[in-house]
């Protein structure tokens, strides 16, 4: 049982220079931490409320003013000297107290991060590690580590828009640990800096997750400096490094139409489309391949593609219990992408896992596209188990605070990597 003696909140910067909510919760024990909570940009309709200032006159109505001053009273006064058995019980607090379907009243971000930060300051009063703490949570044994799906291109609203899909990524087969997967994506984004600057005539600029994003001339063409990338760095793409794709298509659905690139692509087409990529290129993981809307033709995706790749909802399933379940009701997808802002606490998140896990889907745990220093997500991905951790690129410090910690986590444990699929 833990007490909670204060809740305070605090107004950051995210790694887009947006305004985003840290919280610190100390526990009567003595016990304190703090935890920072990321933000979305190409976020699903779906998703719980991120309550947002809207003053214009102030990071273009983006301040979280608000959603400080809630935890700072309305949530300390009601949670203070209150004591809680656990992370459900607290959560549940929360939500009985936000009293809306979407957190709208007192906002999911302030609301996770009392969340998260009551979790780091119950470990720290049990004297285990985070990512024990999470384990024990979700009452899963630690047997390995999640492998690494990392960002190599960037398209789509994280870059602009030159192309329409939002990410290619790596993903280190061959690899037997974080170390080495990390050191192989190194030699893989080396040669496609060459490769931007022979072909593109550019410096390589970066996107959100520090991607790289030069002009490519298509998706296909995106795809295929991946794959080129991969075996200039003398790897063989498919055996040593596969891809996976954010196709993100949410972003790119109008008029019943998918518009990837001159075309104007009706859903079957997009699975034909689809089809071909996973025909053509050693894509093992398909995020968000259809529109979050699309339900019909997501259980069509699934039959068609889902013994060869993941079939991944993101936007689609928003880390939702009711849209997972109903999803594996109807066959839609076969994997996962967990975000907790998504869902507003831990223990949501939780059952969204225990779901997915249920229906023998593969879990991603993942990072926003704003993301802060804090690095409790390689914590979590390893607590929870998941298959896969999505952080983004290895360059940036926001990014490179979750591997730094996974990679810290993988001396304590030495576990090995989750067997490739
Ligand atoms: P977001 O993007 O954090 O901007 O929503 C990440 C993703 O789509 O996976
Ligand atoms: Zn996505």
């Amino acid at each position: 049982m833990s007490v909670i003696d204060a809740l305070t909140a605090l107004e950051i910067l995210d790694s887009r220079g947006r305004p985003t909510i840290q919280v610190t919760c100390t526990l009567a024990s003595g016990a304190s931490a703090t935890a920072s909570v990321p933000s979305g940009a190409s976020t699903g309709q779906a998703e719980a409320w991120e309550l947002r200032d809207g003053d214009m006159m102030r990071f273009a109505g983006l301040g979280c003013q608000q959603a400080v001053q809630n935890v700072n009273t309305v949530i300390c006064a009601a949670l203070k000297q209150h004591p809680f058995d656990s992370q459900a019980d607290l959560d549940e607090a929360l939500i009985a107290l936000d009293g809306t379907a979407n957190k709208q009243r007192l906002g999911a971000n302030a609301l996770l991060g009392v969340s998260l930060a009551f979790a780091r300051a119950q470990a720290y009063e049990q004297g285990v590690t985070l990512y024990q703490h999470f384990a024990t949570m979700v009452g899963l044994e630690l047997t390995y580590l999640p492998r690494l799906t990392i960002n190599l291109f960037s398209g789509g609203k994280h870059a602009g828009g030159q192309v329409a899909i939002q990410d290619v990524l790596v993903v280190p087969t061959s690899a037997l640990t974080i170390k080495d997967s990390l050191a192989h994506t190194y030699a893989v984004l080396q040669s496609a800096v060459g490769l931007i600057e022979t072909k593109y005539h550019t410096r390589p600029l970066k996107a959100d997750e520090g991607g790289l994003a030069p002009a490519f001339a298509s998706e296909d063409a995106m795809i295929d400096d991946a794959v080129q990338a991969i075996q200039q760095a003398g790897f063989q793409a498919g055996e040593d490094i596969a891809l996976a794709v954010d196709v993100a298509s949410s972003h790119f659905y109008q008029d019943d139409h998918y518009h990837l690139g001159q075309q104007a692509l009706t859903a079957p087409q997009m699975i034909d489309h689809l089809k071909t990529w996973l025909a053509k290129y050693p894509i093992m993981s398909l995020e968000d391949g259809l529109a979050e809307e699309d339900w019909m033709n997501w259980t069509k995706l699934t039959a068609a593609l889902g013994r060869q790749s993941l079939i991944l909802g993101d936007d689609f399933l928003c880390t939702n219990p009711e849209r997972i379940q109903r999803a594996a009701e109807q066959k839609a997808a076969n994997a996962l992408l967990l975000k907790v802002n998504q869902i507003g606490t831990l223990t949501e998140a939780a059952r969204a896992l225990k779901l997915a896990r249920d229906n023998h889907w593969q879990v991603v745990v993942s990072a926003r596209s704003g993301e802060t220093e804090d690095n409790w997500l390689a914590d979590l991905a390893t607590g929870w188990q998941a298959d896969f951790m999505k952080v983004g690129s290895i360059q940036q410090s926001e990014r490179l605070a979750k591997y730094n910690r996974l990679l810290a986590i993988e001396a304590e444990t030495k576990l090995p990597l989750r067997q490739p699929l």
